[in-house]
């Protein structure tokens, strides 16, 4: 049996200093895709909500929504290792509220471990899930979903004071025992320090190149969604106007009566001559 990527992995690529590749993947085809090249990490990201339910936040993204998207993502796969987001409110109430939840996107969803946004002040919660068994990620910087208390999707840690309390905030999770942690749009030195100091692997996305690794959203890297294309995006494909394009080429042909064509068609095979009846046994 092919054995999917573990945690255990990513500490002795860190200490490699082999760079972490991860991307999000919501559904199966994708998933598919990013097995074939290769991709040790799928984040079924909450970022879900902006690029595939369409909300203008990831704040409504609900616990079924994620379960639903991180089942088919797993049986897509069978070395990915496959990190499943935790929803705005699924684990902010309590630890005991976010270890029925982390379990239900294991339990249900099949997912190896879970990422959920904060620094010191879920620490406990972070301590609580990985004593029950649950490995977590962390994810510091621009957590999207305080975009109501940060005010605007802008680049943290700017200051000294303000990058020494993500500094502090990763200290804390790595304490409370996350096994890596999301750096999201902070200054490329500060993700650096940070980076220095921990013994678990950072996963940059808009922190440069310091990070022990990098994360995109699948939508942006492949040019699939254009509503906002935020600066750190790396563009590695533009396939929304491909698929516009085939999507007009369809519809042309439909109309003008060009497809379909014999080939997409089953032609009914004209009847035998004579009707085959039973032949008596000898
Ligand atoms: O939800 C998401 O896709 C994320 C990444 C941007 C890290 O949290």
């Amino acid at each position: 049996m092919k054995k999917r990527t573990a945690i255990t992995d990513l500490k002795a690529m860190k200490e490699r200093g082999e760079k972490i590749v991860m991307i999000t993947a919501y559904e199966y085809s994708s998933a598919r895709f990013v097995e074939e090249a290769g991709i040790p990490l799928i984040l079924v990201g909450d970022s879900l909500g902006n690029v595939v339910l369409g909300y203008d936040s990831t704040v409504p993204v609900t616990m079924d929504e994620m379960v639903h998207h991180v089942k088919p993502v797993v049986r897509a796969t069978q070395r990915t290792h496959v990190i499943a987001d935790m929803p705005f409110g699924s684990f902010q109430t309590s630890p005991e509220d976010a270890l029925r939840n982390a379990a239900r996107l294991l339990k249900e969803g099949g997912a190896q471990s879970v990422k959920l946004e904060g620094g010191k002040h879920v620490a406990d919660t972070v301590r609580r899930l990985t004593q029950a068994g649950i490995p977590v990620m962390g994810h510091l910087g621009l957590t999207p979903q305080s975009i109501n208390q940060l005010g605007g999707y802008k680049v943290q840690g700017k200051t000294p004071a303000a990058a020494v309390r993500i500094l502090n905030d990763a200290m804390a999770l790595q304490e409370a025992g996350a096994y890596a942690i999301v750096l999201e749009a902070v200054p490329v030195r500060v993700a650096e320090i940070i980076t220095e100091k921990l013994d678990i692997p950072t996963i940059g996305i808009g922190a440069g190149w310091g990070c022990d690794g990098q994360v995109q959203v699948w939508h942006d890297l492949l040019g699939l969604f254009s509503d906002f294309v935020p600066r750190h995006a790396g563009r590695y494909a533009n396939l929304g106007p491909t698929i516009v394009e085939a999507l007009k080429a369809y519809a042309a042909d439909v109309r003008d009566g060009s497809f379909p064509t014999e080939k997409e068609s089953f032609i009914k095979k004209p009847a035998a001559a004579t009707p085959t009846e039973t032949t008596p046994a000898h």
